[in-house]
């Protein structure tokens, strides 16, 4: 990016109040404090949860800053050491998340190094949906059957390679589509009750990742770790995983990141 208006600030895509317009905007550098570390971000993917964030999500549960800068996963290098990071910088209060030239990160996260070799941007679509669909599949155990609905997106499109490697028989289910029988079902889309329930009618093994089944082995959380990360990076290294990344967007155009959607990851490039 170029030098900001003050030469002193970064930019950063931001929002004045709960839901409004994304727009570039300049904000001073943020500063680590104890145990936290400073990185130059090279890339952020975005997640759904950014733009549930932005509408309102956590507001009443966590201290919010505005302009509200969304984004939790990304890849850089820290400020001093110079070391290549990726992984999930989701810290409080919310507001100085990763769609910025610069964020601060508690050194706890879940990070990992940046291979030289891996493609910043791919490295930034990997933390959330990746780490969501390895550890959804773990979950399947010895299932030899799957349906995934939403396959297509950050996380179903992680899932339905890793179940396949697996040796997982993946039955993908796009719009409009039918279920049918299977040993298990990842469901990415369902955001009531009575829908989630009656798909999970197909399966004796059944997951949301919308917390909204009455039964909470139902309700998967993803538990970021660096070890997660590390394997994930290995998979795309070794070529047994791909990144769909559908749109990259430079910093100073994504203003409208969470306008269209195609299959796969949007990233942005700082
Ligand atoms: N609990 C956790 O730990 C956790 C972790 C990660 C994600 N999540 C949540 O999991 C959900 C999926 O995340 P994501 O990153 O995969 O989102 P995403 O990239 O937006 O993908 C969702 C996909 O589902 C498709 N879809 C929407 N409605 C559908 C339907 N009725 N039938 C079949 N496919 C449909 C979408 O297609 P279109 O593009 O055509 O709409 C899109 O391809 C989000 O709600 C996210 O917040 C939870």
């Amino acid at each position: 990016m170029s030098v900001t208006r003050s030469g002193v600030g970064m930019w950063a895509i931001g929002a004045p109040d709960f839901g409004a317009q994304l727009e570039l905007v300049e904000l001073a550098e943020p500063e680590a404090g104890p145990n936290e570390l400073k990185v130059r971000l090279f890339a952020a993917s975005v997640n759904p949860f950014d733009r549930k964030v932005l509408n309102g999500m956590l507001r009443g549960s966590a201290e919010h800053v505005f302009p509200l800068v969304p984004g939790t996963d990304g890849a850089g290098e820290v400020v001093g050491s110079g070391e290549r990071i990726f992984g999930t910088f989701f810290h409080h209060p919310v507001g100085r998340g990763t769609y910025a030239e610069y964020v601060t990160v508690p050194a706890g996260n879940a990070l990992a190094p940046l291979p030289e070799d891996l493609d910043p941007a791919v490295a930034a679509a990997l933390p959330t949906a990746g780490m969501t669909a390895l550890q959804l599949v773990e979950r399947l155990g010895s299932a030899e059957s799957v349906l995934i609905i939403g396959p297509h997106g950050g996380v179903g499109s992680f899932a339905v390679q890793i179940a396949r490697a697996a040796g997982k028989r993946v039955i993908p289910i796009e719009r409009g589509d039918s279920l049918v029988e299977a040993d298990a079902l990842i469901d990415l889309v369902s955001t009531d009750r009575s829908t989630f329930e009656s798909n999970a009618r197909y399966a004796p093994l059944a997951f949301n990742t919308n917390y909204v089944s009455a039964d909470k082995a139902q309700n998967f959380g993803m538990k970021g770790s660096r070890e997660t990360l590390v394997r994930l990076a290995s998979m795309v290294q070794a070529g047994d995983l791909s990144v769909p990344i559908a749109r990259r967007l430079p910093l100073r155009d994504a203003g409208d990141v969470f306008a269209g959607h195609g299959p796969g990851k949007t990233v942005i490039i700082m």
